[in-house]
């Protein structure tokens, strides 16, 4: 598995199979647009297939404070590790910031929590319609 923190010969044809369960998902089109506009990126690409395999960003100010909004690893390469890597790279990365948050469902708590993160409550908004990016 090859990990690197830039989109740098990425075509959105290697981006194909995320956002499991969204009924109307990004096309790898706006997924790669997302990716360029992120603050920070970390991608996991297998080289023998030529694919992003999985993907984690974060968003900041760059001074005090990091969203973490996605993480994502295909199905089919789930449980080798791999958001473990894609975590720790972000971590280091973001090693300066005061404030790195995310929002998950309650059972990737004990998940998060092996990296050092505390439960705290999360507030969202949804604008369904737009679930596909501008
Ligand atoms: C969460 C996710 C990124 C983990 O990626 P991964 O490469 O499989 O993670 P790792 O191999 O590092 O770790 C696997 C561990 O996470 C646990 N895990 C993964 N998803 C879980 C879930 N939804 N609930 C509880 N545990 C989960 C596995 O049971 C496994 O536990 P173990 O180490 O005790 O065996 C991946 O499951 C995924 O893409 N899920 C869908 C998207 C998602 O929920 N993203 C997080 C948004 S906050």
């Amino acid at each position: 598995m090859l990990y690197q923190n830039s989109i740098e010969g990425i075509e959105p044809e290697m981006l194909v199979g995320f956002f499991d369960g969204w009924p109307t998902p990004p096309s790898p089109e706006t997924h790669l647009k997302l990716l360029k506009n992120s603050s920070t990126v970390v991608l996991a690409i297998d080289k023998d297939t030529d694919r992003v395999v999985g993907f984690i960003t974060a968003v900041s100010d760059g001074v005090l404070s990091a969203y973490i909004p996605f993480l994502e690893v295909l199905p089919e390469y789930k449980n080798r590790g791999i958001g473990k890597e894609l975590v720790h790279r972000m971590m280091a990365e973001l090693a300066e910031i005061y404030m790195i948050d995310l929002c998950c469902d309650d059972d990737l708590v004990p998940y998060y929590k092996r990296f050092g993160m505390i439960k705290a409550n999360g507030m969202l908004l949804r604008n369904y319609e737009k679930q596909s990016g501008i």
